[in-house]
């Protein structure tokens, strides 16, 4: 439970997340009684609503997309605690005027979490302006003051380091709380559990055993409502690796800290990201392949649209949205072993997961089998391979070769499996929960220091100067894999998982 009392501001109050995510979550952490007793909760938009409006409009936010059930009684309590700031972000008015409400200590508590959910332009303005306005105290004993920001930070390796330098004239780092949904996922954590408290993986998590590591995050939407006009500007390379796909990386690569202090995490991602590049061997295309959906029919005479066609994209744009990539990790642990990654819009499943494949044994003893309703063929030997499964379906698979019962002595290919559903009975927490949570008791772990932020930039920066030499491909709507993507595998023992 949170016990400072703290009023928390969130700028882009009219927006999607904040309906969708935000609200929700301080509303599930509310019901569980995890807030303090005193906290209020400001929205700060340029929309003419007053507290009642706005706080009807955040109930039925929270009664559409609360993970848990709600009731009336409670949701009319947290939303008691809600009010509405109109203001413009780009005016110094607005904040003076906040300024001026904050000396209300009773009605607005002292520690003070902004949360900036607008488009990134505006966050060098916001912070400048919460600055300038005397709205941010320094760290240090008193009141605290905390500022959380949404992902894209930056869209190079040049705004990055812009960026994180504007930030930081007006904020101390231990005050930046950068957002990456991804490691509020209780999968994605798990992986450094299941890494670091655990014997018996540890040991082969190395270049002697591990073949080769896939990460896959594929997604069945294509540009959501509203998105286009973020999305073309940025791309799969910008949304999705230059954040989530490299973190997943760093989990599984990174070497064990000497304790769980956000430092001491954050050190090992940043070291393990620094060896990380691009396994370039002659052109930046034997390493990297992009592609972007075309048209198509989903199947029952219906049109689906290709990326080009889709609302605010330029009919000739040049974006990914699907991009697979072969990275190398310079260091003693990982050197000489591919880290193979691919995300994708419009692709046939969602699916999340890690998969780490293990060496073949050095001999093979037992003919390896594949059979269906007993009529069995002989296959090539399927190396062991550990999947984390981050969503849906969430868990961890370990695929072993086991006898097949019968007289011969042949191996096939089993799962040994742990979900989460069939060994705890209740839904898992939502990202945005377990990280609004942090952010009030001032715990930074599951957050991206402004190192690692500039690392990540880093290992995809030679894209990004390259993009005319990676013309994207076109390939159908509900896809799987690539068959164009297929020899980023060169020298690998495998393709990419579930054809
Ligand atoms: C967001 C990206 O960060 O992550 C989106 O901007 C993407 O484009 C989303 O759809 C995927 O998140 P999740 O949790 O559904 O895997």
């Amino acid at each position: 439970r949170v016990n400072d009392p703290v009023t928390i501001v969130i700028f882009g109050a009219s927006g999607d997340l904040t309906h969708r995510k935000l609200i929700p979550a301080l509303y599930i952490a509310y019901a569980q009684d995890l807030l303090p007793e005193k906290f209020t909760i400001v929205g700060f938009a340029r929309r003419d609503y007053d507290d009642e409006t706005f706080r009807t409009m955040m109930a039925d936010s929270i009664k559409e997309f609360s993970r848990l059930p709600t009731d009336d009684e409670t949701v009319g309590r947290f939303v008691s605690h809600i009010r509405y700031h109109k203001g413009d972000i780009s005016s110094m008015d607005a904040y003076d005027d906040l300024r001026t409400k904050f000396e209300d200590q009773e009605a607005y508590p002292e520690n003070r979490l902004f949360y900036l959910s607008i488009i990134p332009s505006l966050f060098e303005t916001a912070v400048r302006s919460l600055k300038e306005s005397g709205l941010v105290v320094k760290p240090g004993g008193g009141p605290w003051t905390r500022v959380v920001i949404e992902k894209p930070f930056g869209r190079d390796l040049e705004s990055a380091l812009a960026l994180n330098s504007e930030l930081l004239r007006h904020l101390d780092e231990s005050q930046v709380y950068r957002i990456d949904h991804y490691l509020g996922k209780e999968t994605v954590q798990n992986i450094l559990s299941f890494r670091f408290a655990n014997a018996i993986f540890e040991p082969v998590f190395n270049r002697s055993y591990i073949d080769h590591i896939q990460i896959t995050a594929s997604e069945t939407v294509g540009m959501e409502k509203g998105r286009g006009g973020y999305y073309d500007e940025y791309g799969a390379v910008r949304d999705m690796v230059t954040n989530h796909l490299l973190q997943l990386l760093c989990l599984v690569t990174m070497e064990a800290p000497g304790d769980l202090s956000a430092e001491s995490i954050r050190n090992e991602k940043v070291k393990v990201l620094n060896a990380t590049k691009l396994d370039i061997r002659k052109e930046i295309s034997d390493a990297v392949f992009r592609g972007q959906y075309g048209g198509g029919t989903d199947g029952e005479g219906g049109r689906i649209k290709g990326y080009l066609e889709e609302d605010r994209i330029d009919p000739e744009s040049n974006t990914e949205s699907f991009v697979a990539m072969r990275l190398a990790i310079n260091n003693w642990r990982w050197a000489g072993v591919p880290i193979l990654l691919r995300t994708g819009k419009r692709m046939a499943r969602k699916t999340t997961e890690v998969a780490v494949q293990f060496k073949v044994p050095p001999l093979q003893l037992f003919q390896q089998v594949e059979c269906e309703d007993d009529v069995c063929d002989i296959t090539r030997i399927k190396p062991n391979t550990l999947i984390f499964q981050i969503q849906p379906n969430e868990g961890i698979f370990l695929k072993v070769g086991t006898k097949r019962p019968g007289m011969r002595f042949v191996v096939e290919d089993v799962k040994m499996d742990f979900s989460y559903s069939g060994t705890w009975n209740k839904s898992l927490p939502e990202a945005y929960e377990r990280l609004l949570l942090d952010t009030l008791h001032g715990d930074s772990t599951l957050f991206t220091r402004s190192d690692e932020v500039e690392a990540e930039w880093r290992v995809v920066q030679p894209i990004l100067e390259n993009l005319n030499a990676l013309k994207p491909y076109t390939y159908p709507p509900n896809a799987w894999g690539m068959p164009e993507a297929d020899w980023l595998f060169h020298g690998v023992e495998g393709a990419w998982r579930n054809k």
